[in-house]
C-alpha cells in the first residue's frame, strides 16, 4: 500500500491527516496517510529515507516549507516564485519533486465557495506579506487580477514582494491599510491575526464596500471577528477552511491517482 504522510514541527494539531484518512475512506484506496514530526536538523536524512520506506510523497508544513527546496530535485516555477513547498513527489527514480499547491487552494476554494467572484473584476487587497500571502499573491497574479494591493505591519516584507512580484502589486503602509480598502473588490486576510488566542485583526473598513468579497486564510475560528465585520458591513465572505482542504487535493491525486472532491461532508470530518 502506498504511504504518504506530512513532515512539520509541531505536527499533532495538523488536520492533513484526518482530511487524506477521509478521502482514502471514501475512494476504498487501499493507502496511508502519517504525521510525522521531523525536527529540521534530520530533514535531509528523513527525505532520504522516506522513499526507501514505501513513501510516495508528503506533505510539509511549517518549518521546513522553504527548506525542503534547497533538498529537492525538481522544484515548480511557482515554488520557487514563492520561496516555499508544501508538496513533495518521491519519484520512480528517486527524485524529488517539490511544488506549492496553497495558492491552488486559495483560487480553487473562491471559486467553488463563491461562484459568482471573478478574480479580474478589480484590485484585490492582501493584508500580510508572509508566506501564505506570497501564495496568495502569485495565485490572483496568475489569476489575472490588474491590481493587487498588499500592506503589512513590516513594510520590507510587502516592499520585497512588489519587487519580486513586479509592477502590478501596489505597496501601502500599515497605517494606510483602511484606504487600500477602497474600491478593492477581494480582499484577504493572510496574516495570523484573528487567531484563536491571538490579538484580532483591527483595521478600518468604512471604506470597504458591500460588493466586495472578503476572505480570511485563519479557519479557527471558521468566522473571524474580520469576517464578521466585513459580513455585518454586507459584504460576500469565506472562510479559510476551504483553502486547506482544496491545496490537498493536487498532492492526494498525484499519489494516489483518484482526484479527491471537496464537499460538505469533508469539511464536517475535517473541522
Ligand atoms: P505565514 O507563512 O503563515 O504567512 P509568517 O511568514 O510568519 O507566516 O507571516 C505571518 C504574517 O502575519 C505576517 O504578515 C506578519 O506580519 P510581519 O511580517 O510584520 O511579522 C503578520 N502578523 C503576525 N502577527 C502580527 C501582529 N501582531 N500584527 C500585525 N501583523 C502580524
Amino acid at each position: 500500500a502506498p504511504l504518504a504522510g506530512v513532515i512539520g514541527l509541531p505536527i499533532a494539531h495538523s488536520r492533513s491527516p484526518k482530511l487524506h484518512a477521509h478521502w482514502l475512506k471514501r475512494y476504498a484506496i487501499d493507502g496511508y496517510y502519517i504525521p510525522m514530526p521531523v525536527m529540521p536538523e534530520n530533514l535531509a536524512e528523513m527525505l532520504r529515507a522516506l522513499p526507501r520506506l514505501g513513501f510516495v510523497g508528503i506533505n510539509v508544513t511549517i518549518p521546513h516549507k522553504e527548506a525542503v527546496l534547497t533538498l529537492a530535485d525538481v522544484v515548480t516555477d511557482r515554488a520557487a516564485l514563492i520561496g516555499a513547498a508544501n508538496t513533495l513527489i518521491f519519484r520512480p527514480d528517486g527524485k524529488i519533486h517539490a511544488d506549492n499547491t496553497d495558492g491552488y487552494g486559495f483560487i480553487a476554494n473562491l471559486r467553488q465557495s463563491a461562484p459568482e467572484w471573478v478574480p479580474d473584476r478589480g484590485p484585490a487587497a492582501i493584508i500580510g506579506a508572509g508566506g501564505a500571502a506570497r501564495a496568495v499573491v502569485a495565485s490572483l497574479l496568475d489569476s489575472g487580477v490588474g491590481e493587487l494591493r498588499i500592506t503589512n505591519r513590516t513594510r520590507v516584507r510587502s516592499e520585497q514582494i512588489r519587487s519580486e512580484f513586479g509592477a502590478r502589486v501596489i505597496v501601502y503602509d500599515w497605517a494606510q491599510a483602511g484606504n487600500m480598502l477602497e474600491g478593492s473588490a477581494t480582499v484577504v486576510n493572510a496574516t495570523s491575526l484573528g487567531m484563536r488566542g491571538k490579538q484580532p485583526l483591527r483595521i478600518p473598513l468604512d471604506a470597504l464596500s458591500p460588493d466586495a468579497l472578503v476572505t480570511d486564510l485563519v479557519y479557527t475560528p471558521l468566522i473571524t471577528p474580520f469576517l464578521a465585520e466585513a459580513q455585518a458591513r454586507g459584504c460576500r465572505i469565506v472562510d479559510g477552511l476551504g483553502m486547506l482542504l482544496h491545496q490537498a487535493a493536487p498532492g492526494f491525486e498525484r499519489w494516489f491517482g483518484q482526484r479527491p472532491t471537496v464537499d460538505d461532508e469533508t469539511r464536517r470530518i475535517v473541522l
